[in-house]
């Protein structure tokens, strides 16, 4: 960690709702504690409320921020690898670092620049991710969430028809093509084939529906690339407007914890990044078969 953090030890929290459509900051609770079962029963709950949950002045090991993690689930594997071939650790590390460790505007992979809802390329995609901040940039660096349920039912009812059973095509192969990336390996394509999503998903928490798009996205079954791109990209472009978005500016000791059936979301290049590390650990929780 890169700046003090005064990790609360009394074990009263507080939970408080943002202004706006999403959120809620949760303070006075020290994560690398083990939890009883009404804490954790309370922070499920603010997280089906509020689908992005703010956790301030934390300074969890990575050991510690897996322990949190396990509380909501069986946390997920990565079939991703590090460009020298290694499978990544289960507790993935968010950077913009060349492989000498400085900062750079061109690191590895750019993919958490664009919009997407995590490993929606797998059969059964992630349900919460934890981002814990361990680096900033003196200002900027920030991370925007798209309330993608408020983007569905805000759709004209015509479009809502149009659009109910369609099933999308999610793939390593087009999310590396949609943002520009080196394309995918012969291995990665073989790792990771394409799987088939509800374009319009109900969130098995709370029953309502959400768009399920994103930079994964490949095509509509059923339809020419092109109608299903422009379709996808209007459907992306309405529910990321702002006024569904909301963006989080980084304090040193953040951990952040958000619902991926509900949510699109982005790191922000608000920043300079060739000249400042921006370092975050994540953890993600599985989820189940979108319906
Ligand atoms: C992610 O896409 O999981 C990370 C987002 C960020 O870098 O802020």
């Amino acid at each position: 960690m890169d700046a003090h953090v005064n990790v609360p030890q009394d074990g009263n929290f507080t939970i408080r709702p943002l202004d706006g459509l999403m959120g809620a900051k949760i303070e006075g609770l020290n994560l690398s504690a083990t939890l009883e079962a009404p804490v954790v029963h309370d922070i499920l709950d603010a997280f089906l409320a509020h689908h992005i949950l703010i956790f301030r002045d934390q300074d969890l090991s990575k050991e510690a921020q897996v322990s949190f993690t396990e509380n909501f689930g069986e946390l997920e594997g990565h079939v991703h690898r590090l460009p020298n071939g290694k499978k990544l650790p289960p507790v993935h590390i968010v950077n913009n670092l060349d492989p000498e460790g400085r900062p750079t505007a061109k690191p590895h992979t750019t993919g958490n620049y664009h919009w997407h809802t995590d490993k929606s390329y797998h059969a059964v995609p992630s349900l919460a991710t934890l981002l814990h901040a361990r680096e900033l940039p003196p200002t900027g660096g920030d991370t925007l969430f798209a309330n993608t349920t408020r983007g569905y039912e805000t759709l004209p009812e015509e479009t809502k028809q149009r659009i109910e059973d369609l099933r999308v095509i999610h793939s390593w192969e087009a999310s590396r093509r949609n943002t520009g990336n080196a394309p995918a390996t012969e291995a990665e394509k073989k790792d990771r084939p394409p799987v088939t999503h509800p374009l319009v998903r109900t969130h098995p928490g709370t029953g309502k529906k959400a768009l399920y798009v994103g930079m994964h996205t490949s095509h509509v079954e059923g339809m020419s690339e092109s109608e299903s791109r422009a379709l996808l990209d209007s459907l992306a472009s309405h529910t990321t407007k702002p006024e569904f978005v909301y963006t989080h500016t980084w304090r040193p000791g953040d951990l952040v914890m958000w619902d991926n059936r509900c949510l699109l979301h982005r790191a922000d290049t608000n920043y300079d990044m060739d000249k400042h590390r921006r370092i975050l650990y994540r953890t993600v929780v599985r989820g189940s078969l979108p319906f």
